[in-house]
């Protein structure tokens, strides 16, 4: 019987769950023989996507265009249902795949149920069990996961949490995190960065300590507190270079910009498309994050990293002493960079280049496990097995 080709739509809208799901789709478009991909962009975010499709050179088959300034929640879902099921009804794909815990990610497989197709979420699995942290992505996590049946799990704690929630052992897969993968295919010897701003900031050989910040949990007190920690920081290392690239949300520009403007040595700059953005952070000395994404990448590079956040979904890394969750307190974030920033021991302890998260073969294996799903194949797929700490 002749192999019929399987129409596997991949959906994303945001900065972060188009990155890691770029390395996958290029994976996906190998295998002509096997798949035909749609790439549906919600376009949750703008700009910020726009960036992340030129550096991968993706193509968009469908582009909603749902991004409105300040959108609120519950506009944003409706846009994207109302969207996403028009063009679910017209193409009916035989798989659906979502990436993470966006709003993109949950109506993605939402409005898949609807029309039951069936839904493969990849970076399944991670949890902080509170449904406030972080919000809304947590639930969104969680019910994508009730719908979803195929599970990619980036580490063995996710697969963990899945069984723990009574999800079939067999639609589980550790693949480790694709964007491991995104990284990969990334850094580059000898970069040269497109923002010019970026080229004077290296050349002058300080050190880096690399900001971002957004998460809607710590907007409002939270987030001043954070800001005014940095800059005591930054008044009190004028020799460091303190390089913020500002989230286009209007309440986080806000925020950082009232407390960090005009300090000689805190740059606030835009987004930095994603190739300026992983290049600089392999340079810098320390990142100070509440990003999910970042807590990723940097273990690659064995940067320090500090998060802000009460807790998280991604415990590895700080098992393994790279991460350490300092919370939202100014005293705390400034107490505990300003040690690493002076005492070395302190800093050589969490600076280890072991990476807990992935090997740059998730997006391989993510398209294997499919292929066996669909009855293609039925090569073993190795589970990703994090390397120990020498
Ligand atoms: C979203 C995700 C969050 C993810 C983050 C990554 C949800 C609920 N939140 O948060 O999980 O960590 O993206 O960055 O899915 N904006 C622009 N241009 C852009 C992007 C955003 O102007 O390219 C502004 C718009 O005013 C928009 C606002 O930011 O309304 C908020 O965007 P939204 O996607 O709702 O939430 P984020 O806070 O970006
Ligand atoms: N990133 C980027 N440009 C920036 C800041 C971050 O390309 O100016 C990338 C970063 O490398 C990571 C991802 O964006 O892969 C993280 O996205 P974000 O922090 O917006 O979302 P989260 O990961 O917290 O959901």
């Amino acid at each position: 019987m002749k192999n019929q080709v399987k129409k596997i739509a991949v959906i994303f809208g945001t900065r972060p769950d188009t990155i890691k799901l770029a390395p996958i789709i290029l994976e996906l478009k190998k295998e002509k023989k096997f798949f035909k991909v749609v790439s549906i962009a919600t376009a949750q975010h703008r700009q910020m996507l726009d960036q992340v499709l030129d550096v991968f050179k993706i193509y968009v088959d469908y582009d909603l265009d749902i991004m409105q300034p300040n959108q609120s929640l519950a506009v944003l879902t409706k846009n994207a249902v109302e969207k996403l099921d028009e063009v679910l009804q017209k193409e009916i794909p035989d798989l659906v795949l979502v990436q993470g815990d966006t709003t993109t990610t949950f109506v993605g497989s939402l409005t898949s149920f609807y029309r039951q197709i069936p839904v493969g979420h990849v970076e399944a699995g991670l949890r902080t069990n509170d449904k406030a942290n972080p919000f809304p992505e947590e639930i969104n996590r969680r019910l994508t996961s009730a719908i979803s049946d195929l599970h990619f799990a980036p580490t063995d704690t996710a697969k963990k949490a899945l069984l723990k929630e009574s999800m079939p052992s067999e639609k589980i897969f550790v693949t480790g995190n694709s964007v491991i993968d995104a990284l990969k295919i990334s850094i580059q010897k000898n970069y040269e960065f497109s923002a010019t701003v970026l080229n004077k900031i290296v050349s002058e050989k300080k050190k880096i300590v690399l900001l971002t910040m957004h998460r809607r949990e710590n907007w409002g007190s939270p987030m001043i507190g954070a800001c005014k920690a940095v800059k005591k920081l930054a008044e009190k290392y004028p020799k460091i270079n303190f390089v913020f690239p500002v989230h286009l949300n209007p309440v986080v520009k806000e925020v950082v910009h009232n407390t960090l403007e005009n300090i000689e040595n805190v740059f606030l700059i835009a987004p930095l498309d994603y190739l300026d953005f992983v290049n600089l952070m392999s340079k810098s000395h320390l990142i100070i994050t509440d990003s999910g994404g970042v807590q990723e990448e940097g273990p690659y590079f064995g940067i320090p990293i500090l998060v802000l956040r009460k807790v998280t979904e991604r415990p590895e890394a700080v098992k393994y002493g790279t991460v350490k969750l300092v919370g939202l307190n100014e005293k705390k974030i400034f107490q505990t960079a300003d040690k690493l920033l002076r005492d070395k021991s302190a800093y050589n302890k969490m600076a280890s280049a072991v990476n807990p998260y992935g090997d740059g073969l998730a997006a391989k294996r993510t398209v294997q496990i499919i292929k066996n799903h669909f009855g293609f194949s039925k090569a073993e797929v190795k589970e990703f097995v994090p390397k120990k700490r020498k």
